[in-house]
Parts: C-alpha cells; sequence; structure tokens
C-alpha cells in the first residue's frame, strides 16, 4: 500500500470512514486480501512498551490500539511507517484520534470520553474495521 494522505487532510468532506473501506469494489476485492487472524492473545503492556512498536524499528512488529485492544498491524507496516499519513496511530492506543477523524498527534490519546455519540461510532466502526483485518496481540495497562 505505502499510501501517503494527500497534504489537504483531513477532508471538508466526511473523511476516511471505516464504513466506506469495507465495501470494497470488485476489482479492489483483491487488493485487499490480508493474512489469516491468527488466535488473540492477551499480553499486557503498558504505554511505554507499546512505544516500540511503531515502526520505527523494520526489525519489530507493529501495533495500533483501540479501545485498550492491541492489534498487529505488521503485515501492513508500510500504512504506519514513519512517514507515511498513519504513522502518528502507530505505538499508541489512539482511540480519541480515530473517534474524531484526525491525524493530530495531540488527538492520540487512549482516553475517548469526550468524544461524542456519533464520534464513538466512528471509533466502533474503527475498532469493527481493525478487528476483521488485524490479530490482537494484547492489551493496554494501566502503567
Ligand atoms: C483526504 C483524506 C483521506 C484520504 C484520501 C484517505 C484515504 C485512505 C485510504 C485510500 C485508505 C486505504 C484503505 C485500504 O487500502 O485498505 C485509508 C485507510 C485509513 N485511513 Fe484514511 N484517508 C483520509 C483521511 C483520514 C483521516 C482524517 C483519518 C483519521 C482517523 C484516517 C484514518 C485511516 C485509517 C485508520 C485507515 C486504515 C489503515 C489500515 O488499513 O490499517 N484517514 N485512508
Amino acid at each position: 500500500m505505502g499510501m501517503r494522505l494527500p497534504s489537504k487532510c483531513p477532508p471538508p468532506e466526511p473523511p476516511c470512514e471505516p464504513s466506506s473501506l469495507t465495501i470494497p469494489t470488485e476489482s479492489e476485492k483483491k487488493k485487499r486480501e490480508f493474512p489469516p487472524l491468527r488466535p488473540p492473545e492477551d499480553y499486557p503492556f503498558t504505554a511505554k512498551e507499546l512505544a516500540k512498536f511503531d515502526g520505527s524499528d523494520p526489525e519489530l512488529p507493529v501495533y495500533v490500539a483501540i479501545k485498550g485492544v492491541v492489534f498487529d498491524v505488521t503485515w501492513n507496516r508500510t500504512a504506519y511507517a514513519p512517514g507515511s499519513g498513519y504513522h502518528v496511530f502507530a505505538g499508541k492506543d489512539a482511540s480519541k484520534a480515530l473517534g474524531m477523524s484526525s491525524l493530530k498527534a495531540e488527538d492520540c490519546t487512549a482516553d475517548y470520553s469526550s468524544l461524542n455519540d456519533k464520534q464513538r461510532e466512528t471509533l466502533d466502526g474503527w475498532y469493527k474495521f481493525f478487528m476483521k483485518r488485524y490479530s490482537i496481540v494484547g492489551r493496554v495497562t494501566q502503567n
């Protein structure tokens, strides 16, 4: 994939939304094949540990957490590598930003209590999208 976001992002219209991403056209279906999901693991990551898996080290897997659940996005690491548009989500729980459709680092926090109902729906959409696409390797612990 290696997609970079266009410079004028986020867009004025509904941005990149999970629902639109889950309805591929026929021609897109081939591109969207991904490795089979592994059985979920329950490793407890601290936020600090999780930060190591932000795609900076090519030897390490890449993780993204949503609502405290850690997903292994390694097979799609180009999307989350340094320099790519979604690197901001890597190695952390980015729940709030995903709910807000924000790519700002300051919005990438695990605490999403400020989200309204609509934004919580968006967040849940991303959670479902990741559940279908990426294996669960653990959860984020308090310290
Ligand atoms: C102009 C604005 C944007 C465009 C054109 C765009 C486009 C795309 C495209 C083409 C994909 C790839 C889907 C795929 O191949 O599976 C994608 C994935 C994604 N987008 Fe966006 N997007 C935009 C803005 C945003 C914003 C503001 C967010 C903030 C939440 C966001 C979050 C994501 C996420 C989390 C993925 C999933 C990456 C993955 O496959 O793991 N996007 N976007």
